[in-house]
């Protein structure tokens, strides 16, 4: 029905100047109307100009003025010729009117107060407000003046419409035959599709979003990742194990039963099961030697080491533990085969949770083993890591780990931050390490670690850590995230 007023208005007339006006001309809410309107306009049968126009309305103060007349001229009316005492008149009039009366009436010098009596200074009196708020209320607009005055005293508010001007558009026509969306059996049996309108496709509408489900984005990152390492010829690692025992944790990496980093302030320890009992005894004794004594051209550390500490549970520190295990295995096979390995996964530490730490994170850990590897191969493999992550300026500064020597932090210059930034630690794993899991003597592990989410909280541009991790993450970041492309 508003469509029909439309296009029937048009018809005669050039335009509707004001879609508002003419929505409460032919009695149909303008929402209603400006659908009508954006539709007609979608298929060029109008032309529409989107207007603002403003208008002044009534208050809630300022309707029942316009009802009841205002407080000046109500106080005015109340007070008899002879006067009335300032009592009975608030008694007449309440205490708001009165109050509000008698201030705008004196300043209107429409009365005067003599002692505790109230007179009337003028014969009558025009309630020019009241008339005001009336013609407002039609829609006329008075002068700034008065406006000023009634605004001042809240008794009008501006407001602003949106609205549309309409003329006819390139495909006008007075009446809209309803175009068909399908062609249906109905109207090739009937035959009357002959003389169907169809709609024409919108291939400029927007698919609704897919609902479907949506990568984490540190899986994204994960998988980016993992696919730079598969490129490299890398193999997984299994690393389902997050409880370990602290001699693959530890010992066998030649880390010292008194180092720092052993103690529960530093590591979860497991209560229950509290220890292992299942460890490889002639590879455990070998290790238990290295510590104590050294060997192959190492003194060891010279302290008595104790089984019971070994057997001690734990939830991983590091997936290097992993990378432990998986030489030690290699160590048992017959002949020996270089190997490059990797692993994504959790790790456990017990440090002070903050915007750039949790108790827990994942590890990205790569290693080769060869025989005759040398620094200048892990700094290369790096390199070449690295700037497929998109990250070619590297830096290695000296470090210290107990299983590698020597060892590296690795830095990278960042563009968006201009400074060099720590992403990873690195080295060489010891033949104190190496030789007692019974690894060929020539045979070199080079090695690095860094974590998974220091990069992607870089990439996706995420300061807190637990806007990326753990039961605060907004379901939304993880939706309208862009999609990861590492290295671009
Ligand atoms: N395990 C080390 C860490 O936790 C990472 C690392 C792996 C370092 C391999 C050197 C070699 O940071």
């Amino acid at each position: 029905m508003a469509e029909e007023a439309v296009l029937g208005f048009l018809q005669t007339k050039e335009q509707i100047s004001d879609s508002h006006e003419f929505a409460t001309s032919i009695g149909v809410g303008h929402t209603e109307l400006e659908n009508v309107i954006k539709s007609l306009k979608g298929f060029e049968i109008v032309d529409a100009q989107e207007i603002t126009r403003e208008s002044w309305v009534l208050t809630e103060e300022g309707k029942t003025y316009m009802k009841n007349g205002s407080p000046e001229a109500l106080f005015f009316g109340a007070i008899p010729p002879e006067g009335i005492s300032r009592n009975n008149l608030k008694e007449k009039l309440g205490s708001e009117v009165f109050d509000i009366g008698s201030k705008a009436a004196a300043k209107n010098k429409w009365i005067a107060f003599e002692k505790d009596l109230v007179k009337r200074k003028v014969e009558s009196v025009q309630d020019e407000v009241q008339n005001l708020l009336g013609r407002i209320n039609t829609g006329e607009v008075p002068g700034d003046q008065a406006i000023n005055d009634l605004k001042r005293r809240k008794l009008i508010v501006k407001q602003t419409w949106k609205g549309y001007s309409l003329k006819k558009g390139p495909k006008y026509v007075s009446k809209r035959k309803k175009a068909a969306t399908d062609l249906t059996r109905e109207h090739i049996v009937s035959g009357d599709w002959k003389n169907l309108e169809f709609k024409e496709y919108n291939l400029n509408a927007e698919a609704p979003p897919i609902q479907a489900g949506y990568m984490h984005s540190l899986l994204e990152v994960r998988e980016e990742i993992q696919n730079i390492f598969l490129q490299m010829g890398f193999e997984e690692m299994p690393t389902n194990n997050f409880v370990e025992s602290s001699f693959w944790n530890f010992d066998a990496l030649f880390q010292p039963q008194q180092h720092p980093a052993r103690d529960s302030h530093d590591t979860f320890f497991l209560e229950t099961p509290g220890s292992t009992k299942d460890l490889p005894e002639d590879y455990l004794a070998r290790v238990k030697l290295v510590h104590e004594s050294g060997g192959y051209g190492s003194k060891g550390y010279g302290y008595d080491w104790k089984r019971e500490e070994a057997e001690k549970n734990l939830l991983r520190t590091h997936t290097t533990a992993v990378s432990t295990r998986m030489l030690h295995a290699l160590a048992q096979q017959d002949t020996f085969t270089p190997k490059r390995y990797y692993s994504i996964d959790r790790v456990f530490r017990n440090e002070a949770v903050d915007r750039t730490h949790l108790a827990e994170f994942h590890q990205i850990e790569g290693l080769i083993c060869d025989r005759g590897l040398t620094l200048g191969d892990l700094i290369g493999v790096l390199e070449d890591f690295f700037s497929r992550l998109g990250m070619s300026k590297l830096r290695f500064k000296p470090a210290y780990n107990p299983y590698t020597e020597p060892s590296m932090e690795i830095f990278s210059y960042h563009d968006g931050l201009e400074k060099w930034v720590e992403i990873g630690n690195s080295g060489m794993f010891r033949p104190e390490m190496l030789l007692p899991m019974g690894l060929p003597e020539d045979v070199n592990v080079i090695a690095w670690g860094l974590s998974l989410e220091r990069p992607t909280m870089i990439l996706f541009g995420i300061s807190n850590i637990r806007d990326l991790f753990g039961p605060k993450v907004d379901f939304n970041l993880i939706k309208n995230n862009p999609i990861c492309r590492l290295g671009l």
